[in-house]
């Protein structure tokens, strides 16, 4: 390591900017955030830099720089882009003692700015000292997404409990043991989404509560009920992301994609519910027999869901029994089929021209005949989404036809949405029974019926396909 890595206290004390460019604006407004006091010298500056002095929030000298500028410094940065005068800049600052950056010189700078992620008070600085400067930048979003944006409250609200649990728990070992199941546990995660008031009660209890236990009342762990998505692992939130590398058990469903477990954390139990021992899912009652388990153990649980958990995913069920045992839950949204699907198929679900409302159905009723309001459905301007409506394709269509719907209204079937191998197969209303038998037996399949279907990659194909023989037809 050529650098050692520090965090300089500069809230009060003077930090020199020489330069007056849009370089040398973006560190004073870095330094203003750490509290400094911002000297910039420079001729000429932008107009951001203008108005910071207007508003009183940096002093600005207007003139070339001077030996004698970096006398009562904490540091200096050079942003001229003018070799000898950040050479001027950095002799002044060494003969001074004074810490000094030329900015994209590492030859004149005494120390380095690193790429840094804020979550004040939590600060990540990240350095490739100054060889890879892009590289450091890279990994810097790399870790930006990794870091939950309320990380800093948690830090807060960590430290405004801090002389109570000391005081709960004087013994050191236990102490270190209750923030670290405070950090892993239902509290921190009501702080990262934004429930402060329900994570300091909570907290309040755990702390009031006679320490006979370093669990203090957190011995329960929490289910996060997550949306996968439909498949393709980049549509993941950052949140689920985040949540499958923190996991301890993953509870999942057979729409999962072996790509998004790829993104668990590597010793996370994986509990497969879509696919039991004798190759039969799980009925829900098991489901919700494990996940009771596996939280009432302690344990962080996902519950990973094909798509969104609250479309059709009994996410609400789920939620409502962990809730009625005393589990902690939260549930973070995923992308639902019919936006991905449409997504990857070209297919704008509404259009100012055509579709003025969108409504998502189950083709999966009770004795195979979903119960839906057929007429509602067939009306002009609107997009239906079918979710488990393949099989039933052609009664669908029957019903729809039956309720006024023009035969040749366009349709797709959507198979393996998002998923290598997408089957993306258009025609008119009439013949959706023959385009769903077309798709992979056993494919997660969506239904998508209405004009916007017009302007899908795969129909703008065919009617170019079209085009192309009435003109090759013309010209015989
Ligand atoms: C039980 S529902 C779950 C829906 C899920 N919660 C969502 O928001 O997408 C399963 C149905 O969703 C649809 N589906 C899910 N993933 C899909 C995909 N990748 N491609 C096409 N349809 C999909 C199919 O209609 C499938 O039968």
């Amino acid at each position: 390591m050529k650098h050692f890595p520090v965090f300089l206290e500069v809230e009060g004390r003077t930090a020199v900017v020489v330069g007056g460019g849009e370089t040398a604006a973006r560190k004073v407004r870095l330094l203003r955030a750490a509290g400094a006091a911002v000297r910039v010298i420079a001729p000429s500056v932008t107009d951001e830099l203008a108005s910071l002095e207007r508003a009183g929030e940096v002093t600005l000298i207007r003139r070339l720089f001077h030996a004698t500028d970096v006398a009562d410094a904490a540091l200096v940065i050079s942003a001229t882009a003018r070799q000898d005068v950040d050479a001027a800049v950095a002799a002044a600052a060494g003969r001074a003692g004074v810490p000094v950056n030329v900015v994209d010189n590492k030859a004149l700078s005494s120390f380095i700015v690193p790429a840094i992620v804020d979550r004040h008070p939590i600060t990540v600085a990240i350095s490739s000292g100054g060889t890879a400067p892009v590289l450091a930048r890279n990994l810097r979003a790399r870790i930006e997404a990794m870091l939950p944006p309320r990380l800093g409250q948690l830090a807060r609200f960590a430290d405004s409990f801090r002389t109570a649990v000391k005081a709960s728990i004087p013994d050191g070992i236990r102490r270190r043991r209750f923030w670290e199941r405070l950090f892993a546990g239902p509290i921190a995660a009501a702080v990262l989404a934004g429930d402060e008031t329900r994570a300091r009660e909570a907290m309040l209890s755990a702390v009031n509560r006679p320490p006979t236990g370093e669990g203090l009342g957190q011995g329960n762990g929490i289910v996060f009920i997550v949306g996968a998505g439909p498949g393709d692992p980049d549509l993941l939130t950052l949140k689920a992301l985040r949540l499958l590398q923190e996991a301890d058990v993953i509870v999942h469903d057979r729409l999962v994609t072996p790509a998004i477990l790829d993104y668990a954390r590597r010793d996370a139990e994986v509990i497969d519910v879509g696919k039991a021992k004798g190759s039969h899912a799980c009925s829900q009652g098991e489901i919700n027999r494990i996940l009771l388990r596996e939280a009432s153990a302690g344990r962080r649980v996902v519950r990973l869901k094909g798509g969104d958990p609250f479309v059709f995913g009994r996410g609400g069920e789920e939620r409502d029994h962990l809730r009625t045992h005393g589990i902690a839950v939260e549930v973070v949204p995923g992308i639902t089929a019919a936006t991905g699907c449409a997504a990857t198929a070209g297919i704008p679900l509404t259009h100012r021209d055509h579709a003025q409302a969108l409504t998502l159905v189950t083709g999966h009723g009770r004795d195979g005949e979903p119960d839906l309001d057929w007429p509602a459905l067939a009306g002009a301007n609107r997009t239906v989404a079918v979710y488990m409506g393949a099989t039933a394709a052609g009664r669908i269509a029957e019903r729809l036809i039956g309720h006024g719907m023009a035969p040749d209204t366009p349709a797709a079937v959507i198979a393996d949405g998002t998923r290598p191998g997408q089957q993306t197969r258009v025609g008119p209303v009439r013949a959706l029974a023959e385009l769903a038998a077309g798709i992979r037996p056993g494919a997660p399949a969506l239904l998508l019926i209405g004009e916007v279907v017009r302007h899908a990659d795969a129909w703008m194909d065919v009617e170019r396909r079209t085009q192309d023989r009435v003109t090759a037809c013309i010209n015989q």
